[in-house]
């Protein structure tokens, strides 16, 4: 099966959609065009190895939220970060976790609520496979080349990404 058809599609919207950014201004530039989708209540899951972009990526969409790119960052200790812009942001990083399961430390409340849900490392969590969210793998290209992979994973998703390559591509 092709990685395109894992999921249910919905007429002529694509369920995976891939750029290249070619510097960090460029991948914040997406973050912010996804937050001006964005409605509340929203799963984004952000795959990649350390340094791809991946808190650069959850920058630029809490600039698009309203919030201040300075106060997102790379979580060290604190593996939950709110923030409160035109919509709640919570930016969870699973790095340091092994494999966490929805019911640790609250997860399920913060990545279910009103609020979007930036998650990094978010294949870490046990049932990732089996959420509905919004998936944005990064990987690198060449010294400051990305390349982005957005994947719908249910229908809302599906729909938000096809208005994210409708507006923007
Ligand atoms: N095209 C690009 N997109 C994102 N980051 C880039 C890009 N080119 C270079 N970089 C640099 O790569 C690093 C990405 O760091 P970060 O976002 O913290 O990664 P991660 O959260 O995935 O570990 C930053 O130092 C950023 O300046
Ligand atoms: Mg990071």
């Amino acid at each position: 099966m092709s990685e395109a058809s894992r999921f249910p599609t919905d007429a002529g919207d694509e369920v995976v959609f891939v750029v290249e950014s070619n510097s960090s201004r460029e991948t914040k530039a997406w973050g912010r065009r996804l937050a001006s989708l964005l409605r509340g209540g929203e799963l984004i899951g952000l795959t990649g190895e350390l340094g791809a972009g991946k808190t650069c990526f959850i920058k630029g969409l809490a600039r698009g939220l309203r919030l201040r790119e300075e106060d997102i960052l790379s979580p060290t200790f604190t593996m939950i970060q709110e923030h409160h812009g035109r919509l709640g942001l919570y930016h969870i990083d699973l790095y340091r976790l092994e494999a966490p399961s929805l019911d640790d430390m609250g997860l399920r409340e913060y990545l279910f609520s009103d609020a979007v849900a930036a998650v990094e490392w978010c294949e870490r969590l046990r049932e990732a496979n089996e959420l509905e969210m919004l998936s944005i793998r990064i990987s690198y290209a060449g010294a400051s080349s990305r390349r982005m992979e957005f994947r719908a994973g249910g229908s809302r998703y599906h729909a938000l990404l096809g208005e994210l390559r409708r507006r923007f591509s």
